[in-house]
């Protein structure tokens, strides 16, 4: 997503310093943007402070799959929370604005649906999710606490499902998963019965999302919900998808991840409100793109 962003941002006439370790991020993402002279890359790993002179931060470090954030849990929680005390340090030294990119996993497997920004959440605190949804929500709890202890300019908004073109082909998120396995004409593997829900975004709809937010008045903190409250089964969007790529892919059924929630589904009332946005990109749209890029990254 950060690649997003940065092409965005640069295309608006920022300045931009990209900040990643690549721990899930490839150059790759952002080689073509290498020759503008506005746009410079540092390798450095959130978890350790950082001194730059900037004006504005967008603070998206972590690993977002489950594959990855599991992978190393210490080390993801560790990015959530010392990433977001090191850049909220950044923030209060240089008065910068700060964005968080938090997410709708800290409403957990949700009993109220669709999720408002004035639900708690239903979050298990020692699971196998634990290292992302509590790193994330400690995140959250210090952006509001430097907000009050510290008067710093914040801004927390909770990203929903969100794909795109760059997504690493093992990311391991479903919209992937399911466009790489149909690409190779591989199984599709759906987890549980597939009647569990999701809401997608596009990423360009987030993006323009992320970067309203962070033209609000001082004022406005959030938290709020960026996401596509257009709902789907894995079962409609693995049909979608085996659609869209033309292949002979089959379904198969496996048994479902610990705490992995039944249903997701944004309230963005408030963006509406106080971002005048919502999404517009339609799913088929979206994945059309995204296989495009699939089948050139695969050479499919
Ligand atoms: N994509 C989604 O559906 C979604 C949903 C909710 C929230 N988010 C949040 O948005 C942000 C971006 O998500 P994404 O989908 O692009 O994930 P991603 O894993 O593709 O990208 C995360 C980026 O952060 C970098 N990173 C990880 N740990 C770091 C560290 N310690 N120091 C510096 N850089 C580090 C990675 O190398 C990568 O470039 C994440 O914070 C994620 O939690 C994403």
């Amino acid at each position: 997503m950060g690649s997003h962003l940065c092409e965005t941002l640069l295309e608006q006439g920022n300045e931009v310093i990209c900040v990643d370790n690549f721990y899930t991020g490839t150059k790759n993402n952002i080689l073509h943007l290498f020759p503008n002279p506005h746009f410079e890359v540092i390798r450095h790993d959130v978890t350790f402070p950082l001194y730059l002179e900037v004006d504005q931060i967008y603070n998206l470090a972590c690993p977002a799959s489950p594959i990855h954030y599991q992978h190393d849990p210490v080390q993801t929680t560790k990015t959530s929370v010392h990433g977001a005390i090191n850049m909220l340090g950044l923030a209060k030294r240089v008065k910068a604005k700060i964005l968080q990119a938090s997410t709708s996993e800290v409403y957990g497997d949700p009993e109220v649906h669709p999720q408002p920004e004035t639900y708690w959440g239903k979050v298990n605190p020692i699971g196998i999710r634990s290292c992302y949804d509590e790193g994330k929500r400690c995140a959250e709890t210090l952006f509001f606490d430097y907000w009050r202890q510290h008067q710093l300019e914040i801004k927390v908004i909770r990203i929903f499902n969100t794909y795109e073109p760059n997504m690493h082909p093992n990311d391991g998120r479903v919209v992937s998963n399911f466009i790489v396995q149909a690409l190779k004409g591989e199984p599709i593997t759906i987890y549980g019965d597939g009647l569990q829900t999701r809401s997608f975004c596009y990423v360009s709809d987030l993006i323009k999302g992320m970067v309203a937010m962070m033209a609000t008045p001082k004022e406005v903190t959030g938290p709020i919900n960026v996401g596509n409250p257009q709902e789907f089964t894995m079962l409609e969007l693995a049909k979608a998808v085996i659609r869209l790529t033309g292949s002979k892919s089959q379904l198969v059924f496996k048994d479902l991840p610990s705490d992995d929630p039944k249903q997701r589904k944004p309230n963005i009332d408030i963006a509406k409100k106080e971002l005048g946005w919502q999404p517009t990109v339609a799913l088929e749209d979206g994945l059309q793109k995204t296989i495009a890029y699939f089948q050139k990254t695969l050479n499919i």
